[in-house]
């Protein structure tokens, strides 16, 4: 099959939705990375889309809206709680997908389990397609399962290429790292996944938001996750990566006396002028939307280059950044180095 890389135009966009209603796939531009879309109604073409990716059956997928009517017209959750609409009212459209008790959705959308999840996103495009489309979109990330989520529509086609039939280019993503995922299908909201929306937004709306031990530890032998997508070894490079915690002089200092070929830091930008290797900078320390923005792109930029190992920096906890080191552990395979 070709693979044809469209720009958003009018034309264009009802071809993607005339494909979706098919029961094709379509790789679609959204604020956070690029989604390999398919219609969410659609069983068969649900399928296609774990089998285009390569992911496990047992991980379930986000169902995309563009109108907040959607979720009752199409009967996607059996009822909307306070705390969801609370949600919606502050943050859709936008970087925050809200897991509720499923409604008639296919059980390969959701895996089988008893919820779904559902985004609003903001990006204009993938609005205009979803309503093209007129019906929900069930899309995850556009990459292979595995490797880091695509923020272009080159990322797209790298991982995508003679699988499906059309990419709608929107340009690069502005958040650059997925959703924020939370539920509120139980007792206590619960954040499984940061993303562009922080822990600290969430609990300015709603109160207290649990956070999943999943996002910051690695899961035991045998332990499951409440975010099934968070127990795989995600966003891998090619390359090792160990994470090195420490404050700036521990860092450059570690990363000078192991320089070897083919050896690389992934750092901030301040620190690239004092390293003896070569540099993948994903950003200023302070500024956590640029490293969002960027971390995608040069996960994969290290394994086009072909680096071998690789001594990032360990990104802060707090506000965005949290989302950057979910990712970023997760590449390093949670290979982290702490230097009291
Ligand atoms: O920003 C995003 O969310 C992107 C764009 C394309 O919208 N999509 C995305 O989808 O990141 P995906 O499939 O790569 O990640 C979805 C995550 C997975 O970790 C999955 O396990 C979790 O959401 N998830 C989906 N439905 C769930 C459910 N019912 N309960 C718990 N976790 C769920
Ligand atoms: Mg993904």
């Amino acid at each position: 099959m070709k693979t044809n890389v469209l720009l958003p135009t009018k034309e264009n966009i009802q071809q993607a939705g005339e494909a979706l209603r098919n029961g094709e796939l379509v790789g679609v531009p959204t604020e956070t990375v690029y989604g390999l879309a398919a219609n969410a109604l659609d069983p068969a073409a649900v399928k296609n889309i774990f089998r285009a990716k390569g992911r496990p059956g047992d991980n379930p997928l986000i169902v995309h809206i563009s109108d907040i009517a959607q979720i009752e017209e199409f009967e996607l959750v059996s009822e909307i709680p306070e705390k969801a609409k609370m949600l919606m009212q502050a943050y859709w459209p936008g970087p925050l997908t809200i897991i509720m008790k499923k409604g008639s959705v296919p059980d390969e959308v959701t895996a089988g389990l008893d919820t779904v999840a559902v985004r609003f996103p903001s990006h204009p495009v993938t609005q205009r397609i979803i309503t093209a489309a007129q019906r929900p979109l069930a899309a995850p990330s556009a990459n292979t399962s595995g490797k880091p989520s695509p923020t272009s529509a080159m990322h797209v086609l790298h991982d995508m290429d003679g699988k499906i039939p059309y990419i709608i280019d929107g340009g690069s993503c502005e958040v650059g790292v997925e959703s924020t995922v939370i539920t509120v299908a139980g007792e206590t909201p619960v954040l499984l996944r940061p993303g562009g929306i922080t822990h600290e937004q969430l609990e300015a709306v709603i109160g207290h938001v649990d956070i999943s031990d999943a996002v910051i530890h690695k899961l035991k032998d045998g332990e499951t996750a409440a975010s099934p997508g968070m127990k795989y070894k995600h966003y891998a490079p090619c390359a090792r990566i160990i994470l090195i915690k420490s404050d700036d002089n521990g860092y450059i200092n570690y990363v000078n006396a192991h320089s070897a070929d083919s050896t690389a830091a992934l750092c901030y930008d301040e620190d690239a002028e004092k390293l003896n290797v070569k540099t993948y900078c994903f950003g200023a320390k302070f500024d956590f939307d640029a490293q969002a923005n960027r971390i995608f792109d040069v996960l994969r930029k290290i394994d086009e280059d072909g680096v071998e190992n690789v001594y990032g920096r360990c990104p802060d906890t707090t506000g965005k950044a949290l989302a950057v080191y979910n990712r970023l552990i997760r590449a390093a395979g949670f290979e982290v180095i702490s230097l009291a």
